[in-house]
């Protein structure tokens, strides 16, 4: 375990935001887990993975965790899949190249996602037609109470679209250590072209029996057309979730605006993109000041350089008002805003 003081936050987040960090705890291995309650005493903590979903506003004085522990290996085999235990410490997008090297399927379309391992489950990262509780097996998790390891089996994580008990109830309780996930071997892979930029790009590419090698080449270059580079531009990836509308107010808006975008989700209800909706009010590539939209997908706020989250948490409070009153819908922040 390593704690620093006083330390600047840039590294850490892929907004780019500069606040000050009071304490930053790295966790290098398991055992720095089990002496976390006594460092910590029942302090307020927060829990950092890659940084790519969250929105610094001030000083960060509560202990900052930073998940760092690392492996991937297979636990278990048969003849048609593996089960894979991934450190929560594992850059996500390392452990996808992984996987598709070692040609096991299932999380190719989730290729390029920001972030680490342990956050995956946590707000069920999904692309593509894929989310990572499709081929979930298990979380391991930290109780910082008493100290202890619980296994979770997917059904009692309670996933839904870009949420699971992680992020609700079970919020500040627990700290996830691994995840384990079943993956399809060669021979019993099931691929997900069904997204209508993935069947595009591998028409271009002439690819008619992608190999899940190709659907994750493919994956990468879809997001590398669309979204930033957090290097080059500060962002985080999606600023919001896509909304779920009822069907009355989906009719309401289909029959003023034809072309609207819309995924169908029950009879009640059907979701549309966020970003068709920013992008409809006039916000996509707007700069102002240091921050903006992204100038390809206007669901992505960007750190031109030297923004504040203040700032950023300010553009989406407009973006917000305008959705709201051109389409009656309230957006819902999908990144962390941490206070
Ligand atoms: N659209 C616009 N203008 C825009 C952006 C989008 O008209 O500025 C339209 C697109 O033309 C398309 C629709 O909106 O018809 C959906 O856009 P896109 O396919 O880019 O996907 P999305 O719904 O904006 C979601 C996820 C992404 C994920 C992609 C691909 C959420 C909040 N976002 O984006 O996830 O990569 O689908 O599956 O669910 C993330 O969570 O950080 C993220 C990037």
């Amino acid at each position: 375990m390593n704690i620093t003081n006083n330390i600047s936050s840039v590294p850490y987040n892929t907004f780019g935001l500069e606040v000050n960090i009071s304490t930053l705890i790295e966790l290098n291995s398991k055992e720095d887990f089990s002496s976390l309650h006594t460092v910590l005493q029942g302090k307020e903590y927060h829990i950092l993975g890659g940084g790519s979903n969250v929105l610094l506003l001030n000083d960060v004085t509560a202990p900052v965790l930073h998940i760092n522990t690392k492996g991937l290996e297979v636990i278990k085999e048969s003849d048609d899949y593996v089960l894979v235990k991934m450190q929560a410490g594992e850059s996500w997008h390392e452990a996808v190249l992984w996987a598709v090297a070692h040609n096991y399927g299932g999380i190719e379309n989730l290729s390029l996602i920001p972030g680490k391992c342990g956050a995956a489950p946590m707000q069920n990262i999904g692309a593509y037609g894929v989310e990572v509780k499709d081929v979930l097996h298990a979380v391991t998790a930290y109780k910082l109470e008493d100290g202890y390891e619980y296994t979770f089996h997917n059904e009692e994580c309670e996933f839904g679209y870009r949420t699971s008990n992680f992020k609700t109830i079970w919020k500040d309780k627990f700290i996830i250590t691994s995840i384990i996930l079943r993956l399809s071997k060669e021979g019993h892979h099931t691929l997900n072209t069904s997204y209508g930029a993935i069947e595009k790009e591998l028409a271009d590419r002439g690819i008619v029996q992608p190999t899940i090698s190709d659907l994750s080449e493919v994956v990468i270059a879809i997001r590398q057309s669309k979204l930033p580079y957090p290097e080059e531009v500060g962002n985080a990836g999606s600023f919001f979730k896509n909304p779920i509308i009822s069907m009355s107010l989906y009719e309401e808006l289909v029959s003023e605006y034809p072309h609207m975008p819309s995924y169908p989700i029950d009879a009640a209800s059907v979701k549309v993109p966020a970003g068709w909706l920013i992008d409809q009010c006039g916000w996509k590539g707007k700069v102002i000041g240091q921050t903006g939209t992204y100038k390809n997908q206007a669901l992505v706020l960007v750190n031109h350089g030297g923004a504040s989250g203040k700032e950023i948490y300010a553009l989406s409070e407009d973006i917000k008002i305008s959705v709201r009153q051109k389409f009656k819908i309230d957006l819902e922040r999908e990144v962390n805003v941490w206070r």
